[in-house]
C-alpha cells in the first residue's frame, strides 16, 4: 500500500484512477489510508504554498500546552512525509508562527527557511530534510493567531475560567499548526495537549481516554484521527465544559449551566444519523459528537470530524433551527470525506451538503418543513443574485480569479445554488436515480480530493450515460460554471408559504396582522414573513409589530436578529439598547456584520451609534468577525 501510495504520488492521471479504485475499501488490510493527490491545473490550491507533487505531509503528531495567560499554543508538531525520490525539501504553510527550531526524528537540526509573508497567505516554511522523511519543529503560534479564540471567564455562561475554541476553514490553521494547510493534501494526526486544570479539551479527533495529570496543576489529554482529513477539519476547543450522551455514537459537550438546554435541542442527533445513513450510506466516523460553544463562536455551525462546533445562537427551545446540525452532519460526506480540492469548488462541500441537509430534514421532520426551508433559502439566494448581478462571475458555482479566493464564497449563493443545483438534477433523472448516483459519488471518492470538472465528469458516467435528451436537459456545464439562475431551475412550490405572503401582503396594504395566526406559525414562516413585510416602516408601525409579536422576546435567535436588522434599517431608536446587547454577547459574523451594516447605512443616526458599540464588543469577537467588520465599519466614511 506505501507502495502503491507512492506510486499515486508521483504519477498523476493515469495511476490516480487506480488509486481512487483502491481507496474505496482503504482499511481491509488494516494498512492506513494515503488520499491521491490531484495534479490538474484545476485541483491546485494557490493560497496553500505547500507543493505536494514534490513532499507531502501525510500525518500530524502535535505536542502543545495551552497557555490561557500568555494566549499560545507551544511544542512541537511532528510530520510525516512522503517524498518523490531524491526530493530534499519539503514546503509548509505558516501564519506568524514563532519557530524555534527543526530537527529529524534523531534531534540533529535541519535547515530552514521561512519565507516572506503574503497577506491572508501567511509564510512558507521549507525545510531541507535531506533523505529524512520526518521532521520535528518546535514552535509557538503568535499573539494574534486567527484560528484561536482566547476568551475571558467573562464571555463564557460559567463565568469562571476562560475557554478556548479553533476554527480552522478555510486557512486560518497554519495559525497554530505548521503542515501544509490545503484542502487537497490530506492528513492523519494525533494530539497531545496539555491544559491547566479543571480544563477540559476536545478536538476533531477520537478521544485517547482519560486524561493523565502531568503535574503543576496541568493534564495531559490525547485525541487520534486515523482517517486522514483535509487539515482545515483539525480543530480544539478547551474550557470548563462537561459531556452528555445522547445516543449510541452521540453525544454533546457544552459548559455545565447550558448543559440541558443544549441536549434537548440536540435530542433528534442520533436519528439524524440514521437518516443521514439510510440516504448516502454508512457514517465512517464512527462517534458524532457535537461542542456547543459560546455565543462568541464566529459561525452557526463547524464541521470538524466526530466534532461539530457549534452556536448557542442555534437553541430556540423547539428544535426549529436543528437544520444546522442537519447540515454539519451532512458534511462527514459532503465535505469531510469528499473535500473540495481548493476553496474555488467550495460549493462542492456547501452545496452538495445543502441539498443533503434538507433531504436530512424531509426525512426528520416532513415535507412540508423542507418545503418551507428549501423556499426560503430560495429568496434569499435571489435577492442576493439579484444584489450581485446575474451575470456577475460571483453567482457561479465553480468560482475564479478574486472570487476564488478561501472567503470568496461567502456570499452564500454557493450554498443555495448548489443546492438548488442538486435538487434540479433530482427532479429531472427521479430521486431513485439520483440518490443512488450521489451515494456511488461518495463512495467512489471518500477519503479524496474533488474538482468540479469531476463532479460533472462522474455524474455523466454514472447517470447521464451518454442519453443526449438528459444531458441538454440537464445543463450541467451552465449551472457550474455560469452566473445566475440557470432556466431549468427547479423552483420552490408557491404554496409553500400561500398563507405567510397572503398575510404579508394584507399587512402592506392595511397594516395590521392577525396575532393569534403568528403564533401558530412555524419558524420559516415567521421569518418568511418578516423578510415579506414593508422595508420602510414607522416608529408606531414598528412598536405595534414588536407588541404584538413579542419580536424582542423572541427566544428564537434568526427572528430575533431580522427584528433588529428591520429596526435598524428603519433608524428605530428602541431597539438599540437590543441591538447592542446582542451585539455584545452573540459574534456570529452573520448576525454582527449585517447589524452593522444596517447601521452605517443608516448615516449620521446610525454610523456613531455602530462606532460606538464596535469600540466596546470588538475585543469579544473572533478574528473571522472583526475581519468582516472592520471592513464594514471603515466603509462607511
Ligand atoms: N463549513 C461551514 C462554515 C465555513 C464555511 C467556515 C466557509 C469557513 C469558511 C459550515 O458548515 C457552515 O456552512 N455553517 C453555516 C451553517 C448553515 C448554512 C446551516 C453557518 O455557520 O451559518
Ligand atoms: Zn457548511
Amino acid at each position: 500500500m506505501r507502495l502503491f501510495a507512492t506510486l499515486c504520488l508521483i504519477f498523476s492521471a493515469a495511476a490516480l484512477t487506480a488509486c481512487s479504485t483502491q481507496s474505496d475499501a482503504p482499511e481491509a488490510n488494516g494498512e492506513p489510508i494515503v488520499s491521491p493527490i490531484l495534479t490538474s491545473d484545476d485541483a491546485k490550491d494557490p493560497y496553500s504554498y505547500a507543493q505536494p507533487e514534490i513532499a507531502r505531509v501525510t500525518h500530524v503528531a502535535l505536542d502543545l500546552a495551552l497557555d490561557f495567560e500568555n494566549r499560545n499554543v507551544g511544542g512541537t508538531a511532528t510530520l510525516d512525509i512522503m517524498a518523490a525520490d531524491g526530493a530534499d525539501t519539503v514546503i509548509l504553510d505558516t501564519m506568524a508562527l514563532e519557530i524555534s527550531s527543526v530537527t529529524d526524528d534523531a534531534g540533529n537540526a535541519l535547515p530552514f527557511e521561512l519565507g516572506a509573508a503574503k497577506d491572508g497567505m501567511g509564510a512558507p516554511l521549507a525545510i531541507t530534510m535531506g533523505d529524512k522523511r520526518q521532521v520535528v519543529i518546535t514552535y509557538t503560534s503568535g499573539p494574534d493567531a486567527k484560528a484561536l479564540q482566547w476568551l475571558v471567564p467573562a464571555q463564557t455562561a460559567g463565568g469562571e475560567h476562560p475557554y478556548l475554541l479553533s476554527q480552522g476553514q478555510p486557512t486560518l490553521n497554519r495559525t497554530w499548526i505548521p503542515t501544509q494547510d490545503s484542502p487537497g493534501i490530506r492528513q492523519t494526526w494525533e494530539a497531545k495537549i496539555t491544559a491547566p486544570d479543571p480544563l477540559t479539551v476536545v478536538m476533531s479527533g477520537l478521544s485517547g481516554g482519560d486524561p493523565v495529570d502531568t503535574g503543576e496543576g496541568r493534564r495531559t489529554f490525547s485525541f487520534a484521527m486515523d482517517k486522514p482529513v483535509a487539515p482545515y477539519l483539525i480543530a480544539i476547543a478547551a474550557g470548563d465544559i462537561v459531556f452528555q450522551e445522547l445516543g449510541p455514537r452521540s453525544g454533546v459537550w457544552t459548559e455545565p449551566v447550558m448543559l440541558d438546554r443544549a441536549a434537548a435541542e440536540l435530542a433528534d442527533t442520533e436519528k439524524m444519523i440514521d437518516a443521514a445513513e439510510e440516504l448516502y450510506g454508512e457514517y465512517r466516523w464512527g462517534r458524532y459528537d457535537m461542542i456547543v460553544l459560546p455565543p462568541s463562536f464566529p459561525y452557526g455551525g463547524m464541521e470538524n470530524p466526530v466534532m461539530t462546533f457549534l452556536t448557542p445562537t442555534f437553541i430556540a427551545g423547539d428544535r426549529s433551527l436543528t437544520g444546522l446540525i442537519a447540515h454539519e452532519l451532512a458534511h462527514s460526506w459532503s465535505g469531510n470525506l469528499v473535500t473540495n480540492a481548493n476553496w474555488a469548488d467550495s460549493w462542492l462541500n456547501e452545496g452538495t451538503t445543502s441539498y443533503f441537509e434538507n433531504r436530512i430534514i424531509e426525512k426528520l421532520y416532513g415535507e412540508k418543513r423542507a418545503s418551507q426551508e428549501r423556499a426560503l433559502n430560495f429568496a434569499a439566494m435571489e435577492d442576493t443574485i439579484a444584489e450581485e448581478g446575474a451575470a456577475n462571475a460571483i453567482t457561479a458555482l465553480h468560482l475564479t480569479g478574486e472570487n476564488a479566493a478561501p472567503e470568496g464564497g461567502t456570499s452564500g449563493v454557493i450554498y443555495d445554488k448548489g443546492a438548488t443545483f442538486l435538487h434540479t438534477v433530482e427532479s429531472i433523472v427521479g430521486r431513485e436515480k439520483f440518490d443512488v448516483w450521489l451515494e456511488s459519488w461518495f463512495d467512489r471518492h471518500a477519503f479524496e480530493p474533488a474538482t468540479s470538472a469531476m463532479f460533472l465528469a462522474d455524474m455523466r458516467d454514472n447517470l447521464v450515460k451518454g442519453d443526449e435528451g438528459l444531458e441538454a436537459r440537464l445543463m450541467l456545464d451552465e449551472w457550474v460554471y455560469k452566473p445566475g439562475l440557470p432556466s431549468n431551475a427547479l423552483r420552490p412550490d408557491p404554496a409553500a408559504f400561500a398563507e405567510v405572503d397572503k398575510a404579508a401582503e394584507a399587512y402592506a396594504s392595511s397594516r395590521t396582522l392577525d396575532e393569534a395566526v403568528w403564533g401558530k406559525w412555524t419558524s420559516a414562516e415567521r421569518l418568511r414573513l418578516l423578510s415579506k413585510l414593508p422595508r420602510d416602516l414607522s416608529d408606531e408601525e414598528l412598536a405595534k409589530l414588536d407588541n404584538d409579536l413579542g419580536l424582542s422576546a423572541s427566544g428564537n435567535n434568526e427572528i430575533l436578529f431580522a427584528w433588529l436588522e428591520l429596526a435598524l434599517q428603519n433608524r428605530y431608536e428602541p431597539a438599540v439598547p437590543l441591538a447592542e446587547k446582542f451585539l455584545g454577547t452573540v459574534g456570529r459574523r452573520k448576525f454582527v456584520s449585517p447589524l452593522f451594516e444596517a447601521l452605517m447605512e443608516q448615516g449620521t443616526w446610525g454610523q456613531p451609534i455602530a462606532r460606538r458599540i464596535y469600540a466596546k464588543t470588538r475585543s469579544g469577537y473572533h478574528a473571522v468577525t472583526t475581519g468582516t467588520v472592520d471592513e464594514v465599519l471603515s466603509g462607511g466614511g
